[in-house]
C-alpha cells in the first residue's frame, strides 16, 4: 500500500472538532472540549500530524482537510453503519460489558459486522495517512481491530492503542462472542495501554486464556513467520489526566469567579451546595446519588434551603435505549425529591440536562462545596481532577467512588462505595462537616498529583514507551 506523509497519526472514533456546513456548502469547525487534543496538539505540529475520525454526522463525506495546526481526515458513516457500529456494537454491546455488566450486554452478528467492517475503514484511512516508519496511536473501544488490521497494510509503522474504558475480567470479557477476534485486534498493537494497572492484567489474563502465545511479566511475544522475527507486545498503565494548569489558570479568571458567586445566589445562598457533573450515563451512578440526597432529606440530616444540590447531565448517547430509560429514571426520581423537599422558589436538586463551557464548569466547580462522583465503574473520570485542579483556593471537598481509575491516584479524596447507600450518605455528612483545616490538607494533597500528572505528561510517558518498541521491518511482505 502507498505510504503517506504524516509522521503521526491519531486515530479515534471522533474526530477534535464540532464541524458544521453552511447552505453554500462551505465547511467551518470548532475545537471540541477535551485534553486529548490539547495534549497532542504540539506534537502533531512538530511531527506533520493528522486525526482519523468521524465528524458525528451521518453521511459526511469530505476529503482531508487542514485544521487546528493539523490534517483533520473524516472517516463517512453510514445510518445504518451509526446504528450497528457506534449506537449498537460499540455502546449497547462493548460499553455495557466493559463496565462491570451494569445493564445486560446485547449481542448482535450484524452489529459485530458492521464493527468490524468500520474498523477496516479507520484503518485504512490510517494506512493511507502514515508517512513510511511512522506512528499511529489508535483511542478506545470502538477501534480494537484498527491494530491488526494496520500491521497487515502497514507493517513498517509503529502501533500505540489506548484503551479510556475498562478493561473487563476475563469471566465477563469471555462473554463475549468475538472475544478472540478482539484480542487478536489489539494485539496488532506493539503497546496496549490502559488506565490502571488491574486493566492491563485483565487483558494479559484474557490473553493466556484465548491465545498460546508466551506472556512474560507486561509482554506478549507473536512469533515471527517467514523472514520475520518475533515481535513483542507490552501492555501496561497509564493514567490519563487533564490539562491541569489551563483548568486551574481558568478558575482563577476574575469573571469564573464572579460567575461562581452568582451561581450561588443564584441557588438560595445555600450553607452546603452539593454538585455533580456527569454525562448522563448508568456508569455514573447518578441514581445511587439521588437516593442518597434523597433520604438524607428525608432523615433530616440536611434541609432544604440550606441545603441544595446542583446535578448537570449532559445527554448522550440518546438513541440508545439503556440512556433513554435512564433519562426516564433520573428525572422522575428528580421530580419526586423536589416535590417531597422543595419549597416554592428553592428546589433540593437543580437538575440541568446540559452541556456548558468550560468556564462555567470551573464557575461550578468553584460554587460547590461538595463535588460528588459516585461511578458504579468508571475508566478515569476526568470530572474528578478537573474539579481538583479548579481549586486553586483549596476549598471544598471530594467525594469519590472507589470503582473509578482516579480512585488509585486521588488517594486524599473521600472515597466510597456507591452500592453502599448507608456509606455514601455518612461519607456526604463527613464531608459536609468537615473541618476546614482537614479540608485544605486534602486538597492540597489532590492537588499535587493533578498538577504533577497532567495529560500532557500522560502522552509523552505513553509515545516514550511507543518510541522503545522495536523499531518495524520497513519490507512490507505478509505477516
Ligand atoms: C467516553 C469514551 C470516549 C467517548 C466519550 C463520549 O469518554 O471513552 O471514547 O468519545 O465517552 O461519548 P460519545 O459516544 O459521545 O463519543
Amino acid at each position: 500500500m502507498p505510504a503517506g506523509e504524516h509522521d503521526f497519526v491519531v486515530v479515534a472514533n471522533r474526530l477534535p472538532v464540532d464541524i458544521s456546513v453552511d447552505e453554500e456548502g462551505s465547511l467551518s469547525w470548532e475545537r471540541s472540549p477535551g485534553g486529548l487534543v490539547t495534549a497532542l496538539a504540539p506534537i502533531m505540529r512538530k511531527n506533520d500530524g493528522a486525526w482519523v475520525g468521524w465528524s458525528g454526522q451521518v453521511d459526511f463525506e469530505h476529503p482531508p482537510f487542514e485544521g487546528e495546526g493539523m490534517k483533520l481526515w473524516p472517516v463517512t458513516l453510514r445510518a445504518d453503519e451509526v446504528a450497528r457500529y457506534y449506537e449498537g456494537f460499540s455502546n449497547a454491546t462493548l460499553w455495557p460489558l466493559y463496565h462491570d455488566v451494569i445493564v445486560p450486554p446485547e449481542f448482535h452478528r450484524t452489529w459485530w459486522n458492521s464493527y468490524a467492517a468500520v474498523n477496516r475503514r479507520f484503518a485504512a484511512a490510517a494506512a493511507e495517512a502514515v508517512a513510511p516508519g511512522g506512528t499511529v496511536w489508535v483511542h478506545d473501544y470502538q477501534l480494537q481491530l484498527v491494530p491488526s488490521v494496520l500491521r497487515l497494510l502497514r507493517p513498517d509503522v509503529r502501533i500505540g492503542f489506548f484503551n479510556h474504558i475498562p478493561f473487563p475480567p476475563v469471566e465477563i470479557f469471555t462473554q463475549l462472542p468475538w472475544r478472540q477476534q478482539v484480542i487478536d485486534g489489539l494485539l496488532g498493537a506493539d503497546l496496549v495501554g490502559f488506565q490502571r494497572p488491574g486493566d492491563a492484567a485483565n487483558f494479559l489474563r484474557a490473553v493466556r486464556r484465548l491465545t498460546d502465545l508466551q506472556v512474560r511479566g507486561p509482554q506478549v511475544t507473536i512469533p515471527g513467520r517467514w523472514s520475520r522475527p518475533d515481535r513483542t507486545v507490552r501492555a501496561q498503565a497509564f493514567p490519563i489526566s487533564i490539562d491541569s494548569e489551563s483548568f486551574d489558570q481558568l478558575a482563577r479568571k476574575p469573571e469564573v469567579l464572579e460567575r461562581a458567586k452568582e451561581i450561588r445566589s443564584e441557588v438560595g445562598n445555600p450553607d452546603v451546595l452539593l454538585l455533580g457533573v456527569d454525562r448522563l450515563d448508568y456508569t455514573k451512578g447518578i441514581r445511587h446519588r439521588l437516593k442518597a440526597f434523597g433520604e438524607l432529606l428525608e432523615d433530616g440530616q440536611l434541609r432544604v434551603p440550606e441545603a441544595s444540590m446542583v446535578q448537570v447531565a449532559s445527554p448522550s448517547r440518546e438513541r440508545v435505549d439503556q440512556y433513554r430509560q435512564l433519562r426516564d429514571e433520573v428525572e422522575v426520581t428528580v421530580g419526586r425529591i423536589n416535590g417531597d423537599y422543595g419549597t416554592l422558589g428553592r428546589a433540593a436538586v437543580h437538575y440541568l440536562h446540559h452541556s456548558y463551557p468550560m468556564e462555567e464548569m470551573a464557575a461550578l466547580f468553584l460554587a460547590a462545596d461538595v463535588m460528588l462522583v459516585t461511578s458504579l465503574r468508571d475508566g478515569m473520570n476526568l470530572v474528578a481532577k478537573e474539579y481538583v485542579a479548579a481549586r486553586w483556593d483549596l476549598g471544598g471537598a471530594l467525594v469519590l467512588s472507589e470503582f473509578t481509575g482516579a480512585a488509585d491516584e486521588l488517594t486524599h479524596a473521600l472515597t466510597i462505595n456507591p452500592h453502599d447507600i448507608d456509606g455514601t450518605k455518612a461519607t456526604i455528612m463527613r464531608a459536609v462537616g468537615m473541618e476546614p483545616k482537614e479540608a485544605r490538607r486534602r486538597m492540597r494533597g489532590l492537588r499535587r498529583r493533578v498538577l504533577e500528572h497532567d495529560v500532557q505528561r500522560w502522552a509523552d510517558d505513553f509515545l516514550g514507551y511507543l518510541a522503545m518498541s522495536v523499531p518495524p521491518t520497513t519490507d512490507a511482505g505478509p505477516e
